[in-house]
This record gives C-alpha cells, sequence and structure tokens, in this order.
C-alpha cells in the first residue's frame, strides 16, 4: 500500500513536470488547505532542494515572503553548504504583515542556516517618483546589485484575490484585479489565467524581468486552492522547480 502510493506520487510528479513544462516537479502528499503539516512537508523538500543546489562558492539566495517561504524557513538547519550563503529578501514592501514580509523569512532562514543576511529596509506601497528615487540610492543600489546577482530565488505564489485582501490594497487595486480576472500573483506581480501581468506592485528588488538570468529558481506553492493560480504564473512565469502538495497536484491534473 504504501509503495503504491510512492508510485503514485512519482507518477503525478512525471505527469505534472510535463503539464507544466518545468525541469523538476516534487509533490509532498496531502493537501496543505487542509492540513498546516503539509506545508510544512514542502518546507522541508525546498531545503533540501537549496542544500543539494547550493554547493561551494559565494552563493546568494533570494527569498520572498509568504506563508509557504516561513515554513521553508522553518525548515532550515546548519548544513556546510549553506553557512557561506548569502540570504536576501527578492524584493520589499508589498504590504505584507511582519512575519510574511520577506525580510524577516530572510533573517530566520540566515540565522538557522548559520548564515550571512543583507535585508532591504523600503516602505510599502511605493509611488512611482519615490521607486524611481529610491532606486538611485547608493546603499540600495549596492544591496540591489546582490540580488540581482542571487544565484537561487525561492519564491510563492497566491491566489490574487487572496493576496490583493491580505495585502490591504486599495479599492481601485482589487476593482482592477476583478476587472480584469487577476488569478494568480508572485514576487507583487498579479497575473490571468493566461499568465499575463495585469497589475504590478511598484517595490524595489527583483523584477520579473530579471528571473530569466537567475540559475535556479524554486517555486513553492500547494493547496488545491492554489491549483489555477500555479497553473496561470508558470505559464509565462521563469519557474524550473516546483516544490507542491497532492491536493494542487490532483487539481491541476485533473483539469488538463
Ligand atoms: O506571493 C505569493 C505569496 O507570498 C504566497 O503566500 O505562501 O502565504 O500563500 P502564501
Amino acid at each position: 500500500e504504501v509503495m503504491k502510493e510512492v508510485y503514485d506520487i512519482r507518477s503525478m510528479e512525471q505527469r505534472l513536470k510535463n503539464v507544466l513544462q518545468l525541469d523538476e516537479v516534487h509533490i509532498v502528499p496531502g493537501d496543505s488547505d487542509n492540513y498546516s503539516w503539509v506545508k510544512k512537508e514542502m518546507g522541508r523538500t525546498c531545503v533540501s532542494l537549496m542544500k543539494k543546489n547550493l554547493t561551494g562558492g559565494d552563493n546568494i539566495l533570494a527569498v520572498t515572503g509568504g506563508t509557504s517561504i516561513a515554513a521553508v524557513a522553518d525548515m532550515v538547519t546548519p548544513d556546510n553548504g549553506l553557512k557561506d550563503v548569502l540570504f536576501v529578501p527578492a524584493r520589499g514592501g508589498l504590504g505584507e504583515q511582519v512575519e510574511n514580509q520577506a525580510n524577516s523569512i530572510c533573517a530566520t532562514m540566515a540565522r538557522k542556516a548559520m548564515g550571512k543576511y543583507r535585508l532591504l529596509f523600503v516602505p510599502d506601497q511605493l509611488s512611482k517618483e519615490s521607486y524611481k528615487s529610491l532606486n538611485e540610492e547608493p546603499s540600495v543600489k549596492e544591496i540591489l546589485q546582490l540580488i540581482r546577482s542571487a544565484n537561487m530565488v525561492i519564491h510563492g505564489v497566491g491566489e490574487a484575490h487572496v493576496m490583493a485582501e491580505r495585502r490591504n490594497s486599495s479599492r481601485e487595486v482589487l476593482e482592477k484585479l476583478s476587472k480584469d480576472n487577476a488569478v494568480a500573483e508572485a514576487f507583487g506581480y498579479y497575473f490571468n489565467q493566461s499568465g499575463d501581468i495585469i497589475h504590478k506592485v511598484f517595490s524595489i528588488g527583483i523584477q520579473l524581468e530579471d528571473l530569466p538570468v537567475i540559475p535556479t529558481i524554486i517555486t513553492v506553492a500547494g493547496g488545491a486552492s492554489k491549483a489555477r493560480a500555479i497553473q496561470a504564473y508558470l505559464k509565462h512565469g521563469p519557474g524550473q522547480i516546483l516544490v507542491t502538495d497532492e491536493g494542487a497536484a490532483q487539481a491541476i491534473l485533473q483539469t488538463n
């Protein structure tokens, strides 16, 4: 029985890899919508991928915010390969509560890995003008340089309306998202079902166009409720490795 379950998961990983056109898919059993330990297991899987892919040299690891990446941070343990890693937040100021912010998660990961970290201190909800001038600040420029030269990015994907509500987005933004049928959010960008960008939060840090040159990108997102969001983001999103759960995997495979 156990062997059959393992076999089923492995075959689901293969099918999902083909449907989503990814290099690697890792599925943990269960559905994180129903059980919080499933999210922790995704975290554990992501940490082993981190350790496997960050070998030798001075690596820079950029992380986003959210509860899924916080679960990754929870599972980090000291490791020879991680102690020379510099942890940085991928983007700053997306309107999240402190525990869900990239900065907090980045600092936790570094502490647990006994590595180093740098943070991005920028206010939320920047106007276009302040966004431009902040980008020119020498201290900000220096850390932006580090962030853009990351070897690895670990990020979450959320449902558009869930994320917009959680970040207390303005009425105008909420209306725009529903009018344009936003389904997914990642890195502060909102996407429709075809994977087109329909809205973007102004914030400094990694922009979507910076991603294609980053050697390893790990997407961590699960739960049947995120099935549509995961698919939409990965339409154009430069994902390579997906860590997800059985709940999301089944829901995606049912519609393909
Ligand atoms: O950008 C996506 C969100 O950070 C995902 O948040 O992991 O709490 O669902 P979550």
